[in-house]
């Protein structure tokens, strides 16, 4: 069995004349935390969205390893595509995707609810998983009742409840101060690899990356270069 748990190659994607990605080569092994740099508009989310079948790319093979076999997800359709970032993968994004009418408990137990959960058991796995990330206490108030930082913690919650093997988070720090991102990031990275579970995340963020096991840095839709945080180029 590979130890990568995801595989991609040759991607590339264009949005009219724009090349997004350029023929993209990236292996993802299990358990590892990896960090996607790079300026803006160089191609980061394309990448992200394209490794986590949100995106089909133009050309080119995204491969996910899961418990039961390997998987092209770039050959399934999407209403497969839809139910595999259900089941095996979690996402936190900038903005969180947080439903603001929602507390954070609600928000927590929606993911498994979509999995066909009950609700009863479904809040009681979600009020562990807050906990475990410092919100006792906070599960009932609605997400606008919570601080920036506390809200992103919600997010990876509930990235994290459905037990999904790699967690994409697209600038879960971007709009935190230097010390919440550090702590939001700890926690994601906990959560993640302190488990044994895989984490790919985009980040401008030279502390958030350096945390990480790994960084892939990315200029007009390609990877230019690869680096281990500590060790220079
Ligand atoms: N849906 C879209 N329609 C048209 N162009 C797009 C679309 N999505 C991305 N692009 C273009 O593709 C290129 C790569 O965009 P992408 O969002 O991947 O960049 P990024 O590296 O994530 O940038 P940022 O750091 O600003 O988030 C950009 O030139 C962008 O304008
Ligand atoms: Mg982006």
């Amino acid at each position: 069995m590979s130890s990568f748990v995801i595989e991609a190659s040759g991607l590339s994607k264009s949005f009219g004349q724009t090349h997004a990605l350029a023929g993209v080569d990236l292996q993802v092994r299990t358990g590892e935390a990896i960090a996607i740099m790079g300026a803006s508009g160089s191609g980061k989310t394309t990448l992200l969205h394209c490794l986590a079948g949100i995106t089909r790319p133009d050309a080119g093979t995204v491969d996910f390893q899961s418990g039961a076999g390997r998987v092209e997800v770039t050959s399934l359709s999407e209403r497969e595509r839809s139910r595999l970032r259900r089941e095996a993968y979690g996402f936190v994004f900038q903005q969180g995707l947080l439903i603001p009418e929602l507390t954070a408990v609600e928000n927590v137990a929606l993911a498994l609810m979509l999995n066909g959960m009950p609700r009863a058991r479904a809040e009681e796995y979600g009020r562990g998983w807050l906990a475990a990330l410092g919100l006792a206490g906070m599960e009932d108030r609605r997400i606008g009742q919570l601080s920036g930082g506390q809200a992103q913690r919600v997010a990876i919650a509930r990235a994290q409840v459905t037990g999904a093997s790699v967690v994409f988070a697209d600038e879960p720090t971007g709009a935190l101060d230097s010390a919440t991102s550090a702590e939001v990031m700890q926690a994601l990275l906990d959560s993640t690899t302190g488990q044994g579970r895989t984490l790919v995340v985009v980040t401008h963020d030279a502390d958030v990356a350096g945390r990480c096991s790994r960084i892939v840095d990315m200029r007009d839709g390609r990877i230019v270069g690869e680096r281990v945080p500590g060790v220079a180029a």
